[in-house]
């Protein structure tokens, strides 16, 4: 059988990736597939770079929607990113009838909405496993191998950049903007790192793991997003001494009330495997009613490694274009018609665990109110760890670092109760809250 003709728009590292992936193990993609998969065309305004990465025989265009309008072309790779001609381009390639690989993250979670309607009035596949987690098959394994559970949870540490710089942070105990710039050097950090700083591309990934694990749809302006530019080396530490590693977190969960769809530091005990996956690496862990907590861990991102999963996608699709298309797995692994229309809790209705850093006034009495204001608002103290002072302001020292870690409890009380603490006059900086999971 003659093969796929595939479109790529974009030529760059994961493009590049994808061509020497499917060259190299072409004869047994084809194994799979049931028939050979060949990128005939590639859109980029670098037309050099193109070329480069193209290879003989492979026609190179600057404008995107020839590739498009090209009858022969089956299927159509987006690598462009962003929110603006993606957009575009993908909507106009699924009124071409074209199915659609991406691995675009923040298009799928700010538009996937619009996008999957496209496809399913069209009848083709949009296929997305490269936009969470790199190499890692998170979607794959959220949409078909749980499909038999309800799921309870889950929580990844779905961008590299952030875990590097966590990691950097705790092994040399150096501050974030110091471990920024070294990453930056490295290579591990964009120029512009602001996505990845402040927690948006961890809440794109978690916005679709979250749409598919509990069939709602993608719901990005409803998630609370936190990056990790304001923790402090002097956390980082306390956390360890206490039993826990921060990490950036994406988190979701179902609830009585609704879902909880949130991306922010956490404190993990260090006993678990996802305290424990540093560097760039990423990890997902996922709770099912039947199957119980699993784990998925590898590169989240990377030319090959992303480009293992835009290939998975294109077998899918080789396989599957030819079905009926009501027989296919669905986008967001629920039938459209079978949504579910729970809704997004906001962070003041969110219940978990704290940990609380105040630097106090070392005199008598302040351990007292502090505790006594939070026991008045009903949150349970689980620890208490209180510096000698000369540790933590030198020598001779009157001020002192009291750190406690909380109960479960209401964001919204708890929001109440420290706007009360930090009115004291004992407490004499901003208090840090970092939010704990123990995901057990
Ligand atoms: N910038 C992302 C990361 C990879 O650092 O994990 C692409 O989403």
């Amino acid at each position: 059988m003659k093969p796929i003709q595939v479109g790529l728009l974009g030529a760059g590292t994961v493009g590049s990736g994808t061509f020497k992936v499917l060259l190299r193990n072409q004869e047994e993609i084809k194994r799979r597939a049931g028939r050979g998969i060949e990128i005939t065309m590639v859109a980029d305004l670098d037309a050099a770079r193109a070329r480069e990465v193209a290879g003989e025989g492979v026609k190179v265009v600057a404008d995107a929607r020839e590739v498009i309008a090209n009858p022969d072309i089956d299927i159509v790779i987006e690598l462009i990113g962003g929110y603006g001609i993606a957009r575009q381009l993908v909507l106009e390639a699924i009124a071409a009838g074209k199915h659609v690989v991406t691995a675009n993250k923040a298009l799928l979670a700010v538009h996937g909405t619009e996008i999957f309607a496209a496809a399913h009035a069209k009848g083709v596949m949009v296929a997305f496993e490269a936009a969470v987690a790199g190499g890692i098959p998170i979607i794959k394994a959220l949409r078909e191998g749980l499909t038999a559970n309800s799921i309870q949870w889950l929580a990844g540490i779905i961008n590299g950049t952030t875990n590097f710089i966590l990691s950097e942070m705790r092994d040399k105990g150096l501050d974030f903007a110091t471990v920024l710039k070294e990453a930056q050097r490295l290579g591990y950090a964009e120029a512009d790192p602001t996505f990845d700083i402040e927690g948006v591309d961890a809440g794109h990934k978690v916005t679709l793991m979250s749409a598919i694990a509990f069939g709602i749809p993608v719901q990005f302006d409803k998630a609370h997003i936190e990056g990790i530019t304001k923790l402090a080396a002097q956390d980082i530490k306390y956390a360890e001494q206490l039993g826990y590693r921060i990490k950036l977190l994406g988190i979701t969960k179902r609830t009585a009330q609704g879902i909880e769809l949130r991306v922010h530091p956490s404190l993990v005990p260090s006993k678990r495997l996802l305290a424990n996956v540093e560097g760039a690496m990423n990890a997902v862990v996922v709770h099912g009613d039947a199957v119980g907590t699993t784990l998925y861990y590898g590169k989240g991102a990377g030319s090959e490694p992303t480009a293992s999963a835009v290939i998975a996608d294109l077998v899918d699709i080789t396989r599957l274009h030819t079905a009926d298309a009501a027989h296919r797995v669905p986008h967001l692994a629920f039938h459209p018609d079978a949504m579910s229309d729970l809704k997004v809790l906001p962070m003041a209705e969110v219940v978990t665990s704290y940990y609380l850093r105040l630097r106090v006034a070392d005199q008598a009495g302040v351990l007292a109110k502090v505790t006594g204001l939070l026991a008045t608002a009903g949150i349970s103290i689980d620890a208490v760890l209180q510096r000698e002072a000369d540790e933590v302001g030198g020598e001779g020292s009157t001020q002192t670092d009291l750190i406690i870690l909380t109960h479960d409890a209401r964001e919204g009380t708890v929001n109440d109760v420290l706007a009360e603490l930090q009115a004291l006059p004992t407490v004499l900086q901003p208090i840090v809250r970092i939010r704990k999971e123990e995901l057990s």
